[in-house]
Protein backbone atom coordinates (compact mmCIF):
# COMPACT_ATOMS: atom_id res chain seq x y z
CA UNK A 1 0.00 0.00 0.00
CA UNK A 2 1.47 3.33 -0.95
CA UNK A 3 0.69 6.69 1.31
CA UNK A 4 -0.44 8.11 -1.77
CA UNK A 5 -2.47 7.84 -4.66
CA UNK A 6 -1.02 9.46 -8.00
CA UNK A 7 -1.61 6.55 -10.55
CA UNK A 8 -3.74 3.86 -10.67
CA UNK A 9 -0.60 1.46 -11.12
CA UNK A 10 0.94 2.38 -8.44
CA UNK A 11 -1.51 0.02 -6.04
CA UNK A 12 -1.42 -3.63 -6.98
CA UNK A 13 -4.09 -5.56 -8.69
CA UNK A 14 -5.31 -6.92 -4.88
CA UNK A 15 -5.77 -3.49 -3.59
CA UNK A 16 -7.41 -2.24 -6.90
CA UNK A 17 -10.08 -5.14 -6.50
CA UNK A 18 -10.88 -4.59 -2.91
CA UNK A 19 -10.93 -1.27 -3.48
CA UNK A 20 -13.66 -1.86 -6.26
CA UNK A 21 -15.57 -4.32 -3.62
CA UNK A 22 -15.18 -1.38 -1.03
CA UNK A 23 -17.18 1.26 -3.79
CA UNK A 24 -19.84 -1.09 -4.43
CA UNK A 25 -20.28 -1.44 -0.19
CA UNK A 26 -20.08 1.94 0.44
CA UNK A 27 -22.83 2.96 -2.61
CA UNK A 28 -25.64 0.65 -1.47
CA UNK A 29 -24.57 2.57 1.97
CA UNK A 30 -25.17 5.62 0.21
CA UNK A 31 -27.86 4.66 -1.49
CA UNK A 32 -29.64 3.43 1.81
CA UNK A 33 -28.75 6.44 3.44
CA UNK A 34 -27.37 5.08 6.71
CA UNK A 35 -25.59 6.38 9.17
CA UNK A 36 -21.94 5.73 8.11
CA UNK A 37 -19.85 8.31 9.06
CA UNK A 38 -16.11 6.95 9.28
CA UNK A 39 -14.33 10.46 8.34
CA UNK A 40 -16.11 12.11 11.22
CA UNK A 41 -13.73 15.01 12.69
CA UNK A 42 -11.62 14.76 9.92
CA UNK A 43 -10.57 17.61 7.35
CA UNK A 44 -9.99 17.04 3.35
CA UNK A 45 -8.37 20.04 1.46
CA UNK A 46 -9.03 20.00 -2.11
CA UNK A 47 -6.45 21.92 -4.54
CA UNK A 48 -7.51 23.09 -7.69
CA UNK A 49 -4.96 24.86 -10.09
CA UNK A 50 -7.86 24.00 -13.34
CA UNK A 51 -11.65 23.96 -13.50
CA UNK A 52 -13.74 21.31 -12.08
CA UNK A 53 -17.04 19.94 -11.75
CA UNK A 54 -17.49 16.34 -10.80
CA UNK A 55 -14.30 16.43 -9.22
CA UNK A 56 -14.98 19.31 -6.77
CA UNK A 57 -18.34 17.98 -5.78
CA UNK A 58 -18.08 14.38 -5.81
CA UNK A 59 -14.68 15.12 -3.64
CA UNK A 60 -16.63 16.96 -0.75
CA UNK A 61 -20.26 15.96 -1.36
CA UNK A 62 -18.73 12.58 -0.31
CA UNK A 63 -16.40 13.53 2.28
CA UNK A 64 -18.94 15.16 4.09
CA UNK A 65 -22.02 12.48 3.34
CA UNK A 66 -19.37 10.02 5.01
CA UNK A 67 -18.96 12.76 8.24
CA UNK A 68 -15.84 14.56 7.08
CA UNK A 69 -15.88 18.38 6.30
CA UNK A 70 -13.79 19.32 2.65
CA UNK A 71 -12.40 22.80 1.83
CA UNK A 72 -12.00 23.57 -1.90
CA UNK A 73 -9.55 25.53 -2.68
CA UNK A 74 -9.48 27.47 -6.25
CA UNK A 75 -6.88 28.23 -9.09
CA UNK A 76 -7.03 31.62 -7.50
CA UNK A 77 -6.43 30.99 -3.86
CA UNK A 78 -3.25 29.46 -3.51
CA UNK A 79 -1.73 29.43 -6.91
CA UNK A 80 0.51 26.73 -6.10
CA UNK A 81 3.89 26.89 -7.05
CA UNK A 82 3.65 30.89 -8.04
CA UNK A 83 2.34 32.39 -5.13
CA UNK A 84 4.11 29.53 -2.74
CA UNK A 85 6.40 26.65 -3.68
CA UNK A 86 4.74 23.53 -3.65
CA UNK A 87 6.81 22.14 -1.17
CA UNK A 88 5.89 24.95 1.05
CA UNK A 89 2.05 24.20 1.06
CA UNK A 90 2.46 20.61 1.74
CA UNK A 91 3.96 20.82 4.48
CA UNK A 92 1.46 23.59 5.71
CA UNK A 93 -1.44 21.89 4.65
CA UNK A 94 -0.20 18.58 6.71
CA UNK A 95 -0.30 20.63 9.66
CA UNK A 96 -4.06 21.09 9.13
CA UNK A 97 -5.47 18.58 7.41
CA UNK A 98 -6.10 14.74 7.57
CA UNK A 99 -5.66 13.99 3.60
CA UNK A 100 -4.93 16.07 0.60
CA UNK A 101 -6.55 16.23 -3.38
CA UNK A 102 -5.19 18.52 -5.55
CA UNK A 103 -5.91 19.11 -9.43
CA UNK A 104 -2.91 20.42 -11.03
CA UNK A 105 -1.44 20.69 -14.52
CA UNK A 106 2.49 19.29 -14.30
CA UNK A 107 2.41 16.16 -13.45
CA UNK A 108 5.96 16.74 -11.25
CA UNK A 109 4.10 18.88 -9.02
CA UNK A 110 1.77 15.96 -7.69
CA UNK A 111 4.68 14.20 -7.28
CA UNK A 112 6.32 16.71 -5.44
CA UNK A 113 3.64 17.74 -3.69
CA UNK A 114 3.07 14.05 -2.03
CA UNK A 115 6.98 13.62 -1.57
CA UNK A 116 6.64 16.35 0.60
CA UNK A 117 3.47 15.70 2.62
CA UNK A 118 3.20 13.53 5.72
CA UNK A 119 -0.71 13.13 4.63
CA UNK A 120 -2.07 11.00 2.14
CA UNK A 121 -1.84 12.69 -1.93
CA UNK A 122 -4.73 11.83 -4.14
CA UNK A 123 -4.41 13.01 -7.96
CA UNK A 124 -7.28 14.89 -8.90
CA UNK A 125 -6.16 15.36 -12.33
CA UNK A 126 -3.04 16.46 -14.15
CA UNK A 127 -1.95 16.94 -17.79
CA UNK A 128 -0.58 13.20 -17.58
CA UNK A 129 -3.29 11.14 -15.63
CA UNK A 130 -6.32 10.75 -13.80
CA UNK A 131 -6.59 7.74 -11.59
CA UNK A 132 -9.64 8.58 -9.82
CA UNK A 133 -11.65 8.99 -12.55
CA UNK A 134 -10.24 5.36 -13.69
CA UNK A 135 -11.47 3.65 -10.60
CA UNK A 136 -14.51 4.79 -11.13
CA UNK A 137 -14.60 3.98 -14.54
CA UNK A 138 -13.78 0.59 -14.12
CA UNK A 139 -16.20 -0.04 -10.88
CA UNK A 140 -18.80 0.70 -13.40
CA UNK A 141 -18.05 -1.88 -15.81
CA UNK A 142 -18.04 -3.74 -13.18
CA UNK A 143 -21.28 -2.43 -12.48
CA UNK A 144 -22.68 -2.94 -15.72
CA UNK A 145 -21.20 -6.52 -16.61
CA UNK A 146 -20.87 -7.96 -13.51
CA UNK A 147 -17.28 -9.26 -14.15
CA UNK A 148 -14.30 -7.71 -16.09
CA UNK A 149 -13.50 -10.82 -18.15
CA UNK A 150 -12.27 -10.71 -21.79
CA UNK A 151 -12.74 -6.99 -21.67
CA UNK A 152 -12.32 -4.90 -24.82
CA UNK A 153 -12.12 -1.03 -24.51
CA UNK A 154 -12.41 1.34 -27.95
CA UNK A 155 -10.62 4.71 -26.49
CA UNK A 156 -11.65 7.11 -29.57
CA UNK A 157 -10.14 10.37 -29.78
CA UNK A 158 -7.52 12.07 -28.30
CA UNK A 159 -4.36 10.34 -26.48
CA UNK A 160 -4.34 12.07 -23.39
CA UNK A 161 -4.29 11.75 -19.65
CA UNK A 162 -7.09 9.80 -19.38
CA UNK A 163 -5.46 6.98 -22.14
CA UNK A 164 -2.47 6.76 -20.15
CA UNK A 165 -4.72 6.21 -16.81
CA UNK A 166 -6.03 3.50 -19.03
CA UNK A 167 -3.04 2.01 -20.00
CA UNK A 168 -1.38 2.49 -16.20
CA UNK A 169 -4.71 0.12 -15.20
CA UNK A 170 -3.88 -1.63 -18.28
CA UNK A 171 -0.63 -3.16 -16.20
CA UNK A 172 -2.73 -4.18 -13.27
CA UNK A 173 -5.59 -5.72 -14.87
CA UNK A 174 -6.37 -7.74 -18.49
CA UNK A 175 -7.73 -6.14 -21.02
CA UNK A 176 -7.97 -5.35 -24.85
CA UNK A 177 -7.09 -1.66 -24.99
CA UNK A 178 -7.20 -0.22 -28.28
CA UNK A 179 -6.93 3.41 -28.59
CA UNK A 180 -7.86 4.88 -32.29
CA UNK A 181 -6.29 8.84 -32.08
CA UNK A 182 -5.38 10.94 -35.34
CA UNK A 183 -1.70 10.78 -36.49
CA UNK A 184 0.15 13.03 -34.36
CA UNK A 185 -1.68 12.79 -31.32
CA UNK A 186 -1.12 9.05 -30.15
CA UNK A 187 -0.51 8.61 -26.06
CA UNK A 188 3.16 9.46 -24.73
CA UNK A 189 5.48 6.21 -26.28
CA UNK A 190 7.33 5.47 -22.51
CA UNK A 191 3.39 4.79 -21.01
CA UNK A 192 2.50 2.84 -24.04
CA UNK A 193 5.55 0.90 -23.93
CA UNK A 194 5.29 0.17 -20.46
CA UNK A 195 1.57 -0.74 -20.73
CA UNK A 196 2.90 -3.76 -23.06
CA UNK A 197 6.06 -4.25 -21.21
CA UNK A 198 3.80 -5.62 -18.27
CA UNK A 199 2.71 -8.47 -19.95
CA UNK A 200 -1.07 -8.52 -18.82
CA UNK A 201 -3.29 -6.95 -21.44
CA UNK A 202 -3.31 -6.64 -24.82
CA UNK A 203 -2.49 -3.03 -26.34
CA UNK A 204 -3.29 -1.44 -30.10
CA UNK A 205 -2.67 2.30 -31.05
CA UNK A 206 -4.41 2.23 -33.99
CA UNK A 207 -5.79 5.30 -36.66
CA UNK A 208 -9.21 4.14 -37.52
CA UNK A 209 -12.26 4.34 -34.90
CA UNK A 210 -13.91 1.36 -37.10
CA UNK A 211 -10.97 -0.91 -36.43
CA UNK A 212 -10.97 -0.16 -32.68
CA UNK A 213 -14.67 -0.42 -32.66
CA UNK A 214 -15.06 -3.71 -33.86
CA UNK A 215 -16.43 -6.04 -31.17
CA UNK A 216 -15.82 -3.33 -27.99
CA UNK A 217 -17.47 -4.08 -24.81
CA UNK A 218 -16.76 -0.38 -24.20
CA UNK A 219 -16.27 2.74 -26.04
CA UNK A 220 -15.14 5.77 -24.41
CA UNK A 221 -14.41 9.32 -26.03
CA UNK A 222 -13.21 12.18 -24.14
CA UNK A 223 -12.61 16.32 -25.26
CA UNK A 224 -10.53 16.88 -28.25
CA UNK A 225 -8.76 19.49 -26.75
CA UNK A 226 -8.19 19.31 -22.92
CA UNK A 227 -7.81 22.00 -20.05
CA UNK A 228 -4.93 24.35 -21.14
CA UNK A 229 -5.37 22.86 -24.71
CA UNK A 230 -8.38 25.07 -25.45
CA UNK A 231 -6.49 27.25 -27.97
CA UNK A 232 -5.78 24.31 -30.13
CA UNK A 233 -9.66 23.47 -30.43
CA UNK A 234 -9.85 25.02 -34.07
CA UNK A 235 -7.43 23.03 -35.16
CA UNK A 236 -7.81 19.83 -33.61
CA UNK A 237 -11.33 19.86 -35.25
CA UNK A 238 -10.06 19.27 -38.36
CA UNK A 239 -7.68 16.99 -37.30
CA UNK A 240 -9.56 15.03 -35.20
CA UNK A 241 -12.28 14.95 -38.69
CA UNK A 242 -13.96 11.15 -38.35
CA UNK A 243 -13.18 10.85 -34.88
CA UNK A 244 -16.86 11.84 -33.33
CA UNK A 245 -18.30 8.32 -31.89
CA UNK A 246 -21.71 8.13 -33.42
CA UNK A 247 -24.37 5.56 -33.52
CA UNK A 248 -22.71 3.86 -36.89
CA UNK A 249 -19.54 3.31 -34.71
CA UNK A 250 -21.41 1.67 -31.48
CA UNK A 251 -23.45 -0.54 -34.66
CA UNK A 252 -19.72 -2.35 -34.78
CA UNK A 253 -19.50 -2.80 -31.38
CA UNK A 254 -20.97 -6.02 -29.81
CA UNK A 255 -24.72 -5.43 -29.11
CA UNK A 256 -24.11 -4.98 -25.20
CA UNK A 257 -21.83 -2.14 -26.08
CA UNK A 258 -21.83 0.62 -23.37
CA UNK A 259 -20.63 4.26 -24.44
CA UNK A 260 -18.48 6.29 -21.39
CA UNK A 261 -17.28 9.64 -21.53
CA UNK A 262 -15.47 11.31 -18.20
CA UNK A 263 -17.40 14.22 -18.76
CA UNK A 264 -17.27 17.66 -19.98
CA UNK A 265 -18.80 16.47 -23.43
CA UNK A 266 -18.76 18.95 -26.10
CA UNK A 267 -22.12 17.20 -28.12
CA UNK A 268 -21.66 17.14 -31.82
CA UNK A 269 -17.84 17.06 -31.37
CA UNK A 270 -16.19 13.92 -29.86
CA UNK A 271 -19.70 12.49 -29.62
CA UNK A 272 -23.15 13.14 -30.94
CA UNK A 273 -26.22 14.10 -28.78
CA UNK A 274 -27.45 10.65 -30.10
CA UNK A 275 -25.19 8.32 -28.59
CA UNK A 276 -25.18 10.76 -25.06
CA UNK A 277 -28.67 9.77 -24.89
CA UNK A 278 -29.24 6.48 -26.50
CA UNK A 279 -29.58 3.08 -23.77
CA UNK A 280 -25.98 1.91 -24.54
CA UNK A 281 -24.89 5.54 -22.69
CA UNK A 282 -23.71 4.45 -18.83
CA UNK A 283 -22.12 8.33 -18.60
CA UNK A 284 -24.53 9.61 -15.78
CA UNK A 285 -23.73 5.79 -13.84
CA UNK A 286 -19.91 6.59 -14.49
CA UNK A 287 -20.48 10.39 -12.49
CA UNK A 288 -21.88 8.91 -10.00
CA UNK A 289 -19.72 6.46 -8.98
CA UNK A 290 -16.58 9.37 -9.23
CA UNK A 291 -18.09 9.39 -6.01
CA UNK A 292 -18.14 6.10 -4.44
CA UNK A 293 -14.88 4.73 -5.93
CA UNK A 294 -12.72 8.27 -4.36
CA UNK A 295 -14.57 7.48 -0.92
CA UNK A 296 -13.31 3.75 -1.11
CA UNK A 297 -9.73 5.11 -2.28
CA UNK A 298 -9.92 7.49 1.00
CA UNK A 299 -10.63 4.72 3.30
CA UNK A 300 -7.99 2.75 1.80
CA UNK A 301 -5.17 5.54 1.93
CA UNK A 302 -6.29 6.23 5.76
CA UNK A 303 -6.31 2.20 6.37
CA UNK A 304 -10.08 2.81 7.61
CA UNK A 305 -11.38 0.11 5.58
N1 LIG B 1 -14.41 14.01 -15.17
C1 LIG B 1 -13.96 15.04 -14.44
O1 LIG B 1 -12.92 14.98 -13.78
O2 LIG B 1 -14.77 16.13 -14.45
P1 LIG B 1 -14.43 17.58 -13.91
O3 LIG B 1 -13.34 18.15 -14.77
O4 LIG B 1 -15.71 18.35 -14.00
O5 LIG B 1 -13.96 17.45 -12.48
N1 LIG C 1 -8.85 15.17 -20.81
C1 LIG C 1 -9.72 16.05 -20.06
C2 LIG C 1 -10.34 15.31 -18.93
C3 LIG C 1 -11.30 16.13 -18.10
C4 LIG C 1 -11.88 15.36 -16.96
C5 LIG C 1 -8.92 17.24 -19.57
O1 LIG C 1 -7.82 17.05 -19.06
O2 LIG C 1 -9.41 18.37 -19.72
Amino acid sequence: MTKDFLHVDDWDKDTILATLYLAKKIKAKFRARENYQPFAGMTLAMIFAKPSARTRVSFETGFSRLGGHALYLSPSDIEIGKREAIKDIARVFSRYNDILMARLFDHQHIIELARYADIPVINGLTDYNHPCQIMADIFSILEHRGNLDNLKIAYIGDGNNIVHSWLRLASRLPMNFVCACPEGYEPDQPTVKRAIEAGISTIEIVHDPAVASRDADVIYTDVWASMGQKHEFEERKKRFRGFTVTEKLLSLAKPSVCFMHCLPAQREVEVTDQVMESKASIIFDQAENRMHAQNAIMLKLMKMD
